[in-house]
Formats: structure tokens, sequence, C-alpha cells
């Protein structure tokens, strides 16, 4: 009876079945503060500004429904917004952007206030459905790019290609799939010198076209759902990021562990083969601080409990391990065995925590431990009972919590599209729930977790949705052992960058198949410059540990691991950065330089910088010469100090033991002294590498304890760094927060200062010439010269105080 009363009603309003259908002219207009409400012939929408530049728009074929959203956390702040009508079409004046609103037919346009185009719909086709997928079409610009969309494959500009978002599960994927785990309907359009964000908020699939079809126009839409778009201006990349992750929230610090090197693999058991590979990372002098166990450590694949035979006792384990400065991160699949006995499931099915068709019978697909039922981590319910589930950990000394499989991944069976999910409380179906599940399943094991540590957990997911990074890292899934996985591996990084998660990695060395020597060393090197580095290999592959390519290969790998730990003060910062503005450690050139045309070259779009400072290039050849283009400024060579000039491309000679890095100039490093793991104290001072040269640079220094959410309180200790090279300046600001630094001394380690006279305070200051020991050691294969390749640089060394302090030279 509804279908006809549907059709008969699709009849007398004159929509086309089938057809495509447009939302036609305004027919009325609602002010409403800084929400604008249509009424159109065939459709409703809302208009809505969130800042002065951040536009939400929000269009359906009837009434809309729910507002509601996974991803964003934020709603709309108080702003300023003027609203000028004409019978032509309504205008919104924000303090940054001019939004025209056209009302026949409805279209929207995006200005800055002189009145450029930034973005808007293409005329003729602006809004449609065919039944209930709804695409919105936008003028494609002369030279527009496209950069971001999370997870993707294909290069760092998406122009001329169609991309499909629906989470899926990629054995051994191909270098061009798509789609792949996760989703992150987000992109930055770049034209004219102006850039802009479009966040697709729907949980549907959803397909953009990034000018695949022809020269006319870009498209975003989905399979269902309402169009509901956050538009976002911004002067630079930088900026709509931060605004993006003002809508969808931000991480909150890591454990300061989960930055050190994790050792994984499918699979480490029993307890002695843990104990052996935790001993001889030790033995190795190999930094480390996780081991990862993957599926076998489990009870016949039963998530929530232990093979004891391989296993006996998981919190003395722990606690030896603990001893070794070596923490547990466990896995969990969302699949949960149906077998009568088994507490975990019987909990589940008795407080209702599972997905189930219509007929209320449980949804059942067969994965690692058989058949299986799955959580609801779209409800409380569901939520709620794997919170409780998850806590056991905590009592085993685990310390991480890694959710795979959660696309969901089934072996073989193809998920129905009626499998019903509680949606908070608005029953929905697989349909749309689809690619929010895993988001959903993070942070159940994210706040089930971390009420259960009352510390900080490390969680890491392999699928997710928009806003993921309040949660949980991510990494790129079952990649190859293979050049061109290493090389979009770095892509999928920076991209998922630009979608405002900054806690991301791939399977270091590769995760099916076995690398060559080369490939391997590179890779360990370029993990080094990952947010999160994780070696790790599928079951029945050559093992992947450090030492498991010979001498040469573990020297140097072994020399990239210190030189990560070396780099710890610099990270950890970097990710306090990304706590308070969103913005990434893993950066496309494309951030900063938006607009040079060279660095959206196929030769040089695996360049990205990690942090501020660091230009990494990284080339799978070991020996022989690579083009590497150095963007605007000048770049000291890490290894020699060297000066390079920026705007030019140069052939430079490869060797394998060294990854070509460069730190731009102007930058600010800290470092600390090498520890085996992060449990281990440094020494008592810092050293502060500043680069002379470019515009200089401000650095946010932070420590806190690294495990607790203390610092929410103010327990930290955060000191504004600034190189100022026109008042020949660097200042240590004022120390703000409560934390005492672990350091009592600061060393300023000064690249291209020259000898001039230094002063602190304005009192001169003592200075050395220090040989400082370069990050790489030459490998010899006799053993017996291991030399620094080093260069020799001007230190002060002073004491730290609270105050200000300001060396000028
Ligand atoms: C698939 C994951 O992607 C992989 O990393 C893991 O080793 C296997 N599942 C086994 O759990």
């Amino acid at each position: 009876m509804r279908k006809y009363l549907f059709i008969i009603g699709l009849f007398l309003t004159g929509k086309n079945f089938g057809q495509v259908q447009p939302a036609g002219n305004v027919t009325a207009v609602k002010v409403k503060g800084q929400q604008l409400l249509f009424t159109m012939q065939y459709a409703v929408g809302e208009v809505t500004v969130y800042s002065p530049t951040v536009v939400r728009v929000r269009l359906g074929e009837h009434a809309l429904g729910r507002d509601f959203s996974y991803a964003v956390v934020n709603g709309p702040a108080t702003t300023h917004v003027a609203v000028n009508q004409t019978p032509e079409a309504v205008t919104l004046l924000t303090d940054s952007l001019k939004v025209v609103i056209a009302r026949k037919p409805f279209h929207v346009a995006f200005y800055t206030l002189d009145g450029r185009v930034i973005n808007e719909d293409e005329q003729g086709l602006n809004t449609s459905w065919i039944n209930s997928f709804v695409t919105t079409y936008k003028h494609l610009q002369e030279g527009e790019r496209f950069i971001g969309l999370g997870e993707k494959t294909g290069g760092l500009n998406k122009r001329g290609s169609a991309y499909t978002n629906w989470n899926s599960d990629n054995f051994g994927y191909r270098t061009d799939k798509d789609p792949l785990y996760a989703t992150f309907p987000f992109y930055i359009g770049i034209h004219h010198g102006l850039r802009y964000g479009i966040f697709l908020d729907n949980s549907w699939q959803t397909d953009f076209n990034f000018g695949a079809s022809n020269n006319r126009f870009s498209s975003f839409g989905a399979h269902g759902g309402e169009m509901n778009y956050y538009f976002i201006a911004g002067a630079h990349v930088a900026d709509i990021i931060t605004a993006y992750t003002g809508l969808t929230g931000r991480m909150k610090m890591p454990p300061l562990w989960s930055l050190g090197y994790q050792q994984n693999r499918y699979s480490y058991y029993p307890e002695t083969e843990v104990m052996r590979i935790a001993q001889t990372l030790r033995e190795k002098k190999i930094p480390a601080d996780g081991i990862t166990l993957d599926i076998h450590y489990m009870d016949k694949y039963k998530v929530f409990t232990w093979d004891k035979q391989r296993f006996p006792d998981p919190a003395a384990m722990s606690a030896k391990l603990a001893q070794l400065g070596i923490k547990l991160t466990v896995i969990v699949d969302p699949g949960i065995k149906q077998e009568e006995g088994y507490g975990v499931y019987e909990r589940g099915k008795k407080a209702g925590a599972f997905i189930k068709y219509p007929d209320s019978t449980d949804y059942t697909g067969q994965v690692w431990p058989g058949w299986c039922a799955f959580p609801d981590f779209t409800g409380v319910k569901g939520r709620a009972w794997w919170e409780k589930e998850i806590s056991k950990y905590a009592g085993d000394g685990i310390s991480g919590i890694w959710n795979d499989m959660n696309e969901i991944s089934t072996w073989g069976q193809k998920m129905p599209d009626n499998v019903l999910f509680n949606n908070e409380g608005e029953s929905a179906t697989h349909l749309q729930m689809h690619n929010v599940y895993a988001l959903n399943m993070a942070r159940a094991s994210f706040e089930g977790y971390k009420q259960a540590l009352n510390r900080r957990p490390f969680i890491l997911t392999r699928s997710g949705y928009a806003g993921l990074q309040r949660y949980s890292a991510i990494w790129t899934g079952d990649n190859r052992a293979e050049e061109d996985h290493m090389l979009l591996g770095v892509r999928l990084l920076y991209n998922l960058g630009l979608a405002g998660v900054p806690f991301t990695g791939m399977d270091v060395g590769g995760f099916t198949g076995g690398a060559s020597v080369p490939l391997y060393v590179r890779w360990m090197q370029v993990g080094s410059f990952n947010p999160y580095m994780r070696n790790h290999t599928a079951v029945n592959t050559k093992s992947s540990e450090p030492w498991s390519y010979g001498e040469q290969a573990l020297e140097i790998v072994r020399n990239y691991i210190s030189l990560r730990y070396r780099l710890l003060p610099y990270a950890y910062s970097n990710f306090y950065e990304a706590t308070q503005n969103g913005l990434p450690l893993m950066r496309t050139l494309a951030l900063d330089y938006t607009d040079d045309a060279a660095i959206y070259r196929s030769a040089f779009e695996n360049q990205y910088m990690y942090g501020r400072a660091f230009m990494v290039a990284p080339f799978t050849g070991a020996e022989g010469f690579g083009n590497i283009y150095f963007p605007a400024g000048s770049w000291y060579d890490l290894y020699t100090d060297q000066l390079i000039k920026g705007g030019q491309e140069l052939a430079l000679p490869l060797t394998m033991s060294k990854l070509p890095v460069y730190v731009k100039a102007g930058s600010i490093v800290p470092m600390q002294s090498l520890v085996q793991h992060t449990g281990e104290k440094p020494s008592d001072t810092l050293v502060l590498h500043v680069y002379a040269g470019g515009s200089g640079s401000q650095f946010m220094y932070y420590e806190d304890d690294g495990s607790s959410y203390n610092y929410e309180k103010g327990d930290y200790y955060r000191r504004r760094i600034t190189y100022d090279p026109a008042s020949r300046q660097i200042v240590l600001g004022k120390v703000e927060g409560a934390y005492v630094s672990e350091f009592k001394y600061t060393k300023l380690a000064l690249h291209g200062f020259g000898e001039g006279e230094l002063t602190i305070g304005g009192k001169k200051a003592g200075s050395e010439m220090e040989a400082l020991l370069a990050p790489v050691s030459k490998f010899d294969p006799q053993g017996e010269a291991n030399e620094p390749e080093g260069h020799t640089i001007r230190t002060v060394t002073v004491s730290n105080g609270q105050e200000e302090m300001i060396l000028k030279y």
C-alpha cells in the first residue's frame, strides 16, 4: 500500500521515477539566524554557516531527517552573517565568504569577498537524484587539482580519476585498487591560487568524480540519504584541515610508547617466541617499544580468549616484557564465534549486542573462528557490552588494541543489504551503516580500554570513517613487499593526513611476499619517518625482523630506528600540534607548496614532509642516481649540512645506507640522546637543532608524562621556540604548564650560523665547536671502524629555566 501511495505521490508532485530528478526552482526561503531554509519544487534544503569559512549544504527530496552524524562533533559557531535577497538569488556574506544561492533553479556558488569563484555548482546539472542516489555536480575550474580523500590509490593529484567509498578487505591489493579499507569523503580542490575543501558527510556508499568523465564537472554523491556537504574555504591547505578537524574532532595525545618501533608478525607464538623476539631486539640494540600478537594468541580465534597452551600466563608474560621495556598490543576482530559455552558470545547474545536481520535473528558470517555474530557498535548496547569485554585485557597487562577485519570482512559471503543496525536508536540497514561500522568499533575499543587502563590506550584500526582520529591510529592493510607498494604507502599516509588523521602507518617491509634486501632497507628507513612504525609480515612469509636480512641491513636499519628514537621529542611535539590544529606529521608537499606544479609530477609526488622540518625522498632503488625536487627556500642535507637552493631538481647519488632526507632552512628540531625504549631516560640535555635561513620558524616544544590524561588538566611542559633571522635571535619562550621537563639543559646546535659573537640575555655566551654524531654511520663489513659521518657545528648549552631566554647572534 505504502509503495502505491509513494508512486501516486511521485505522480502528483511531478517527480520522475527512474529519471534524473533535479531540485528545481526555489519556491520559498526562510532565514533562521545563520541558517537558510529552502523549499524547492522537488526538494528541500538548508544552508548553514558554521563559521566565516565553513558552510554546510543539506538537501533532501523529502523533509530532512534526523540531523545526526558519526563524524561531526562540533556544531555551528555563532558568527556574523548578512543575508540579502533578490528575486534572482539569496546572498550570504560572512567575514570571509560570499555565498550566492540562485533561485531558478537552485544553484550554489562560493566566492571570495573580492568576487572570485572558489567553487560553484555546474549550471544545468546542480544537484539531482536518480531514485535514492543523489549527486552534486561542480563546475570544473581551469587547471583545477584535487587532493585528499584519505586512503586512496593513484597519484597526489586526483584530477581525471573517480573513486568509490565502500570499506573493503583487500588482501594483497593492487596499487590501483579502489576502494580500500577506509572512507574519508573529504577532498581539497585547488585552482587559481585558491583552495577549498568539501566534506560529504554521508555514510552510504559515496562516489567522487574528479573530472574523470570530461572537462566540464567534478561530482560527488551518495547511494542514499541526504546531500550533506560542508564547504570549507581557507587561504592555506593547513587552514582547511584545521577547519575540517574543527568539525570532526582531533586526536588525543597518544601514549609515548606507541611512537616507538613496533615488531609484528602473523603470528608470534608461543610465549617463548615472543620473549625471543623481545630479547633479540635488546641484544641487537634495536630500539623498540612494542610487540603485537596476531590471531594465534587466541583460543581457536575466539576474541577475548587466550590459547592457554601457547600463553599459559599472559599477565606474567606482559610483566616480563615490561621489564625489557616492551608493551603488548593484541588483535581483536569483530566476529564473535557462535558457540554455546563461549561466555563472550553468550553475554553478547543476552545483552542484545549483535546486528540482526529484520526478523530479529542474528546476522552471521564466517570468519577465522567459523560462524560468527557481529557486535552492533552503532548502538549503546553493543558498545557497552564490547567495552566491558575488552576491559579484561587490562588485567593481562595489554597496552594496545588492534582492530582488524572491521569492514566487516567475512569469507566470501556478501553481507546482505537488509541487516539492521541500531544507529543510535534509529534503525538503519547495512547500506547506510557499512562505512561507519569500523569507526564505531574503534570508538568502543578506545572508550572501553581507556577506562579500563585509566591511562592512554593505543588503538589501531584497519577500517574507518571520517572522524576516526578521535579514537585510533590506522594502518593501510595487506600491502605487498613490492617497490610500488612502499611508494603507494607513502601517498596513502599523506592522503590520510590530509583527511585529518595524523597517526598512520603501513606494514613496513610489506605484508605479502618477501622484499629484496635494498627494498627492505629502504622501507625500514622510510618507516622510521612514518608516524606509526610497525614491521609486519603475513603467515608463511620470510621473517621480517631487522636481523632477517643480513648484517648490513641490520646495521642500517638500527641506525634509522635509533634516529627515530633520537627524534622522539620532535615527533611527540608534532603529535601535540596535531591535537591542537589537526595537522598531520606526514605531509604531502601540497600542504605548503600548494601552487608549485613540480610537486604533483609523478617523479616527485612521493616526496613528503615529516613535520615541518624534514623532507624525505623515498627512492626504492638503492644505488645510482635519483631526481629530487627541492621546493622554494633552501634545504640542508641531513647528513652533511650541505646547503641546497630550492626551486630546482637535482640528480643526486643514492646509496643504500642513506635515505635522502633534507632539512628545510629555518627549521627547529629538538632531539634527545639514544634510548632503547621510551621507558628509558635519555640524558639530561635536550639538543635543539636550529638551521639558519629562510624566514625562520616557530616550534611548540611539548612534553608530558607520556601516558596519563593529566595533561588535560594542565600537567604539561610547553615552550614556544622562535627563530627569527630578521632580528637575529632565537627565543626560548616562557615555560607553560605544571609539568617539569625531563631535561635540565638545552644545547642549541646551530647549523649555518657562522662564527660571530653570541649573547644570551644580553651577556656574551661561550660556545663550542662540536663534531655532531651524524644520524647515520658508515657500514664497515669488518666491523672495525664504524665511523660517524659527522659535521662540525657550533653549540651553546644553557640551563633550562622557566623564563624566556633570548639568544642573539
Ligand atoms: C588481516 C590483517 O590485515 C593482517 O595484518 C593480519 O595479520 C591478518 N588479518 C591476520 O589477523
